[in-house]
């Protein structure tokens, strides 16, 4: 396979996290040689004993074909043609991301790698950041912002085939980078999704850093629009699903992103909104719609635990259907789920959980965690849906019906028809407290 090898690249990705561990896998599977570095000894064993910590489909089938070697040191740093930065930025308190783990990485690289190696800022950063590396620690290298856009639970998916590209840097790296997702590029991926050819979008860093926050804050702006839309439905008793319905045949719109819900979380949105209000704060620059965004999110999840608080006595148990995020995952931070349970127990009521993919919250508030649906609903005053699960949209209504305490369902995710919940017997709730 001559052609193959001609193209394959050493490449050293930093972080076996979400976005570092799919990429070092999908580069494997793509016939580059990798090395993934991880220093947190818990999550490395984990890789090194061949499970999968992060259980995204595809994953382990992709894995089993391809080499990855997960190690704690780089030793062979000096010999890699592409450095891969994916390590944590968490956000801290002041709504700023936290980039001591991007500094450490670009110390070490800085100091170890060969002069003219290519390092793929993949890691969330600020626009600016790679150009401060590239003139600071990391100017013998070329530094690019290599932004990702992949979804939980989507992961490989996305990764193999996404929608775009996007890079920007020193046009010297330009090549080595095209050569690096070449496959991706002509569609020759292992995958049985249709193969298309995918745009390499060349950019400046900057201009790449950008992008990311951009499209990022954009579905957040628009799942809050659509939480507006479904609040203002309930308010003039007009059919939320009917309306949002009628927008998703519009192209300019699009069918994706529409689904109302108590608010959006993760790892991702509201890290990356706060992030991109902050720089364009610090440029001096009002965004005027973000911010609203993000204060409609807000207000969303407080609407909606206002509407169960006032509702149900102080001491009352709610059972809360989901925890994580969204569906399709076990991740619960910034879980809409997880800070209104919060609510619910910073108000005095007994919060008892279930989740089909969570079995544990290691973080605050203690909530009890039951095996289904059935069994978390046992004595409840009311029911709160939190989390997009499919399972919650056939709930046996009835069956829980018999076994609640009260008549109350709050339905976080439009996941319910009134209907169905009124012949039950409940009294149904929908985003914005109103209901029958
Ligand atoms: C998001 C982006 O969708 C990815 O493109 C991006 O790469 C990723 O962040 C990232 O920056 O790493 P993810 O955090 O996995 O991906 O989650 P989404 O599927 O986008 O959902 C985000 C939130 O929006 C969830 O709370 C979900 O419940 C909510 N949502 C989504 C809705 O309320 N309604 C919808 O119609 C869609």
């Amino acid at each position: 396979m001559p052609d193959e090898h001609a193209s394959q690249l050493r490449v050293t990705v930093f972080g076996a996290g979400y976005v570092g561990a799919v990429s070092a896998v999908v580069l494997a599977a793509l016939g580059h040689d990798v090395t993934c570095v991880e220093s947190a000894p818990a999550r490395l064993a984990e890789w090194q004993n061949g499970s999968d910590p992060l259980r995204e489909p595809g994953l382990d089938t992709l894995r089993a074909g391809s080499h990855v070697r997960f190690v704690r040191e780089a030793e062979d740093l000096g010999s890699a043609d592409v450095i891969l930065v994916a390590v944590g930025t968490p956000m801290e308190s002041d709504g700023k991301p936290d980039l001591t783990q991007v500094t450490t990485v670009a110390n070490e690289v800085a100091q170890r790698a060969r002069e003219g190696a290519i390092v793929l800022m993949r890691s969330t950063v600020p626009v600016g950041t790679c150009d401060s590396l590239q003139r600071g620690p990391l100017r013998r290298q070329h530094v690019v912002s290599n932004p990702e856009f992949l979804r939980e639970g989507h992961a490989v998916r996305d990764s193999l085939c996404p929608d775009r590209i996007v890079a920007g840097g020193p046009v010297e790296a330009r090549r080595t980078i095209e050569r690096l997702y070449q496959r991706i590029i002509e569609g020759d991926v292992p995958t049985s999704a249709a193969r298309r050819r995918v745009p390499l979008l060349w950019m400046s860093a900057r201009s790449a850093e950008l992008a990311k926050y951009a499209a990022n804050g954009f579905l957040a702006t628009k799942l809050s629009f659509v939480n507006e839309i479904a609040n203002l439905a309930e308010a003039v008793h007009a059919d939320a699903g009917a309306v949002l319905e009628s927008m998703s045949y519009d192209p300019r719109i699009g069918a994706q992103f529409l689904k109302p819900g108590l608010g959006w979380g993760g790892s991702c949105f509201p890290k990356d909104t706060r992030a991109l209000h902050d720089i364009a704060n610090g440029s001096g620059y009002e965004f005027l719609v973000l911010r609203a965004a993000i204060e409609q999110n807000e207000r969303q999840l407080e609407r909606f635990a206002a509407a169960i608080t006032s509702s149900v006595t102080s001491g009352g148990r709610v059972a809360l259907l989901g925890l994580a995020f969204k569906a399709g995952t076990a991740d619960t931070r910034h879980s809409p789920a997880v800070a209104l349970a919060t609510r619910l127990n910073d108000a005095g009521l007994k919060t008892v959980a279930y989740d089909p993919a969570v079995r544990v919250l290691s973080e605050e508030p203690r909530v009890a965690i039951r095996d289904s649906a059935l069994d978390a609903c046992i004595g409840a005053d009311a029911i709160a849906i939190a989390t997009e699960w499919p399972e919650f949209g056939s709930l046996d209504l009835s069956a829980l019906r018999r076994v609640t305490a009260g008549d109350l369902l709050f339905d976080g995710r439009s996941m319910v028809a009134a209907r169905d919940a009124l012949r039950a017997g409940f009294r149904y709730r929908g985003l914005a407290g109103s209901g029958d």
